[in-house]
This record gives C-alpha cells, structure tokens and sequence, in this order.
C-alpha cells in the first residue's frame, strides 16, 4: 500500500523523514534467500488535519504476518509479568457480566489470553499468524488464525456472542484498515462494554528521539489527540489513559461507547501534555528528523572508531526495531559481529537488510565482546539485572536511546 493521502482522514499526508530502502523488521533469514529479500521505502508522514503520524508506504500484511512470524511473545519475562497485572486489572474491574466473553487481537502466543482460558473464561483470540496461533492453540487458547476485521467480528458475534472487553496490546497501530476494526468493534462490543489497548506512545518517540519504533508493522503512531479523532467517528470516546513504560513508552487506552462511562480526568492531562510536547505542530517532526539524523550518525561514528581500535561490538537482542537502526546507520558484521538472541527461531539466521549473523545468547555468554550494544533498550533493566557478570568482567554497554552513549 502507497498512499499520500491520510489513512484516516483522507487529508494529504506531510512526509516528514524517509529511512530509506527496508527490509521487511522481523524477516530474519538464510543466505538462500537473499536474492528474494523485499524491501520498501520506510517513510513517516503527519497528517495536518486528524494528527496521525503514520507510514506513508506499508508492506502488504501477508509479508509481516504469516506462519513463519518471528515475534514469540512469551520471550521475555517482563512482559509475562506486564500482562498477568493487566489480566488481574481485567478480572476485578470489566467482567462482572455472569460468563462474560473476552476478545483479544494479536493474541500471539497467548501470553495475556493465557489468564482468562486458566481461569476457565469465555475467550477468543485473534492471531493471523499461524505458527504463534499454534502456540496459543496448544495451550488450550481457543485462536482463530486470521486478520480481525469487520467481517470476523461478525462471524465472532455469531459464534459466541457480544464481548465485554476486547483487548489489543501492539497490534491496533499495526492494523492500516481501522476503520474497519472499528466497524467492527461497533458489532462485536457489549453496550456497556470496554476496549483496552496499547501501543507505543508517540509522545516517547518524539521526547526520546526512539526512531527505531518507526518500521514496516507500526502502521500508526498513536497519540490521543489523534485517536479521539478517530474514535468519535465511530461512536467511541477514550475515557481513560494510562502510561506504560514496556516497549520503551507505551499508552494503554480505555475506549467505551461515547457517553456510556464517565470520561477520566487522565485524559484531558494527557490532551494538554500532547500539546506543551507539539505532537500537533508539524515543525515537531522536522526537529524530530534533524535529530534522528544526528543520531545515526554519531553511532556509525562511534562504531567505526571501535573497530579501528579493534573492539569487539556484538549486539544485545534481535529486535525487530533493530533492523531500521542497522539499515538506516549502516551497520553490517565489520562493525556488528554478530546479534546475541534467545528466540531459536531467530538463531542460525542472518538480519533483514543488513545481514548480520544472529547466533545464541550462549555465544555471548561464552566469550563476552568489548561492548555490547543494546538493541534490546526498552528491555534495559531485565538485561542489566541479566547480565552482571558482563560488567564485572569489563563489558560495556552502547545505548542509542535517548543519545548515543557508552553506559559507564
Ligand atoms: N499482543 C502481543 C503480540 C504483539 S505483535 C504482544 O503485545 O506481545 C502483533 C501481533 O498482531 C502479531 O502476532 C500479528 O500476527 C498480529 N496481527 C497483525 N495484524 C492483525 C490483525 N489484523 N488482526 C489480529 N492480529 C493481527
Ligand atoms: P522486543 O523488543 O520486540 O520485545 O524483542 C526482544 C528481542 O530481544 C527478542 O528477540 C528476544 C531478545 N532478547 C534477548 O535475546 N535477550 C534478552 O534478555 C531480552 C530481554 C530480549
Ligand atoms: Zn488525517
């Protein structure tokens, strides 16, 4: 899909950086694939008239989503625990309905949907992917392997009645059709009935300089000054919001029928620190750029001074935002040994783009590089608690976020 024009407003898009040609973020693959590898142009837009930053050119969905989907949710152990207190916060506040239906899109591995079937609630999770929908499958997660939309709303409403609560963790913002997702959420939602859902925050992105957020699955940087927008086309209203700091800043929203329950003071707050921010300037997103831009280059800087020193750099994490960050800066295997990830399905494989070789979390553990580069930094602490012994022995962190810097 290329489009110009705003994916929810139709108002004309102001394209505001371009990364140049990309792979596909999570497309982790063998040398006997190279000469097939796709790539697009990775190019941001704000839109002037609703305030939805978004991609101005999107891969077709079957590309990123399909049976051989690198993202295993349940990898990491803090987003485990960031799922089961939204799983609690679910169960206590939003289903006091007797046998209350819970529906999930991008139920993955089932990592957050894996609380309700275990307590034996009515559920039904949505995952396109086929081989993490598997996953969830063997768990006993009742998954339907398809794209949620208007249509299979329909079919669910049929299936299994209205839903007290649906929730979305990181996949409404990858949905480029919300319009119909939302339609569809119109059918699917009980009357009283709420949405939660979260994604990365475009507020982070701005105040952080986290350009690595931006990449072919993030159709949508969300803000709530952008989504009111939307959602009041549809019947909807935000009445609540609350920060998260998993995925380096994310927002959880609360969505209910416009009028239905009371709108939280959280949300006019957020409105005004959207505001003081410029999330609704266009000349935000020409600093933005100017800063991204300065970004990379102090890191291609610092790596390429560290190979003439003949320092070992190995990166920390697999992370699919990696892959704008090694093709954006430049970096190949002279500057980035290898990339150091537990997720087997990632390991023995080579990065997008780039081709950086992708080998166990063994392999650093049995001889630990100079430093280490963090490509995994919104997953910092957990890795920093992980990995004492990396600094004891001399080790050294390089983050990028919020600036390019050698942890001391
Ligand atoms: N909710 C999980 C997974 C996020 S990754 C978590 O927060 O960790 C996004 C997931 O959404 C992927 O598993 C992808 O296959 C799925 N997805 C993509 N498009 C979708 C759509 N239209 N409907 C439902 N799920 C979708
Ligand atoms: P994410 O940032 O999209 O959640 O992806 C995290 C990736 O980093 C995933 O491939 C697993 C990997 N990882 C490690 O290899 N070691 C770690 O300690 C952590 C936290 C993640
Ligand atoms: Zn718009």
């Amino acid at each position: 899909m290329n489009t110009r024009q705003c994916l929810i407003c139709s108002a004309s898009l102001e394209p505001f950086i371009s990364f140049g040609q990309m792979p596909i973020a999570n497309g982790f693959l063998t040398p006997a694939d190279y000469s097939s590898e796709y790539f697009f142009e990775l190019q941001a837009g704000f839109c002037g008239s609703c305030y939805m930053v978004q991609l101005i050119e999107q891969p077709r969905r079957e590309k990123m989503f399909h049976e051989n989907y690198a993202f295993f949710s349940s990898t990491s152990t803090r987003m485990a625990k960031h799922f089961e207190t939204l799983a609690e916060l679910v169960k206590a506040r939003y289903l006091k309905a007797s046998d209350p239906l819970v529906v999930e899109l991008g139920s993955n591995d089932g990592i957050l949907l894996g609380h309700f079937a275990r307590s034996g609630i009515r559920h039904v999770g949505v995952e396109p992917s086929a081989n993490v929908a598997q996953v969830a499958r063997e768990k006993g997660i009742c998954t339907i392997s398809r794209f949620f939309d208007e249509d299979l709303a329909q079919q669910i409403v049929t299936d299994h009645g209205q839903a007290d609560v649906i929730l979305a963790a990181n996949v409404m913002c990858h949905i480029p059709y919300l319009h119909s997702v939302l339609d569809g959420f119109g059918k699917l939602l009980k009357s009283d009935g709420v949405i939660i859902f979260e994604d990365p925050y475009l507020g982070d992105i701005v105040e952080k300089i986290s350009y690595d957020q931006i990449y072919d699955e993030h159709a949508f940087y969300f803000s709530v000054a952008s989504l009111s927008f939307l959602f009041a086309k549809h019947g909807f209203e935000i009445v609540d919001v609350r920060p998260q700091s998993v995925h380096g800043g994310s927002m959880r929203y609360f969505v209910a029928r416009t009028g239905v329950h009371p709108v939280d003071p959280s949300v006019g707050a957020q409105l005004a620190k959207e505001d003081q921010l410029g999330l609704r300037d266009s000349g935000t997103y020409v600093t933005l750029r100017h800063n991204v831009e300065r970004s990379r280059d102090e890191l291609l800087a610092l790596l390429k001074r560290l190979r003439q020193e003949g320092k070992r750099v190995v990166g920390y994490g697999a992370t699919s935002k990696s892959t704008t960050v090694t093709n954006y800066c430049g970096l190949t295997a002279e500057l980035v040994e290898f990339i150091s990830d537990t997720t087997p399905i990632k390991q023995g494989k080579f990065s997008p783009g780039v081709h950086i070789p992708v080998r166990p979390y063994e392999e650093f553990r049995a001889h630990y590089p100079d430093y280490g580069l963090l490509f995994a930094w919104n997953h910092s602490g957990e890795v920093m608690a992980k990995e004492l012994d990396f600094r004891d022995k001399g080790g050294k962190w390089i983050s990028y976020v919020p600036s390019v810097q050698i942890l001391e």
